[in-house]
């Protein structure tokens, strides 16, 4: 069974995706972190992030691999954890830019669709169900208002100890939904048939009982 769970920044697709998957027994996979391990490899070999051919050089060199642990999932490039190094502020400001080349799409769409097929799955992204698994079973479309959306980025800068101002938040968010919904190749697009969810307001367990019984109802 395959799970797309498709939405804007921090509308709360990856802690729920999580936790469905983990209620269920369903493989994870968080296609951000995919997007955003390929931003680190261009930010950590000076590799320009409009550079597209370097960029696939580089994706050739290195294996990017999640690990379950009780910490929860982790990130691998090779052999180094990158999990806290992908959710830095650079590597999200400079994101969407490198998920706009569409060679790079390609090559991150084909792992997915392979990871999909070990069994199982609930996958979380931009264009999981228009592009990624057009055939899912169940796809959700989950939006939340910018300054929901802007509190819980907040909430997370803060628990590290990021200073960060709400307003500049609310900006980066807007940002980063145009030139996500506004990209040339697979932009962030409801698909005809998902179940548009919204969170504002919404509490963690709540959503999570709604995914469920959506997912049960099929
Ligand atoms: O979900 P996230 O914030 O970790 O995603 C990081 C960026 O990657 C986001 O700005 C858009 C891009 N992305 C994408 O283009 N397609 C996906 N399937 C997942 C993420």
């Amino acid at each position: 069974m395959q799970i797309a769970i498709d939405g804007p920044a921090s509308a709360g697709k990856s802690t729920i995706a999580k936790l469905v998957a983990k209620e269920l027994g369903f493989i994870y996979c968080d296609t951000g972190a995919m997007y955003r391990s390929v931003t680190l490899m261009a930010k950590m070999n000076n590799v320009d992030y409009s550079n597209e051919s370097e960029i696939l050089n580089l994706m050739s060199k290195y294996k990017i691999s999640f690990k379950n642990d009780s910490d929860g999932q982790k990130v691998f490039l090779n052999d180094q954890d990158i999990s806290n190094d992908i959710r830095s502020v650079d590597i999200t400001n400079n994101v969407s830019e490198v998920s706009a080349l569409k060679k790079v799409r390609e090559q991150l769409v084909n792992e997915q669709r392979r990871i999909a097929e070990e069994g199982n799955v609930v996958m979380d992204g931009r264009d999981i169900g228009t592009t990624v698994l057009p055939n899912a079973e169940v796809k959700i479309f989950m939006i939340a208002s910018v300054h929901e959306r802007a509190v819980r980025r907040f909430k997370e800068y803060e628990s590290k100890g990021i200073e960060v101002s709400l307003q500049k938040l609310e900006d980066e968010i807007q940002q980063r939904d145009y030139k996500d919904s506004h990209r040339s190749v697979s932009p962030l697009k409801k698909a005809d048939d998902a179940i548009e969810l919204d969170t504002t307001g919404i509490s963690i367990e709540e959503v999570v009982e709604k995914v469920i019984n959506i997912i049960k109802k099929k």
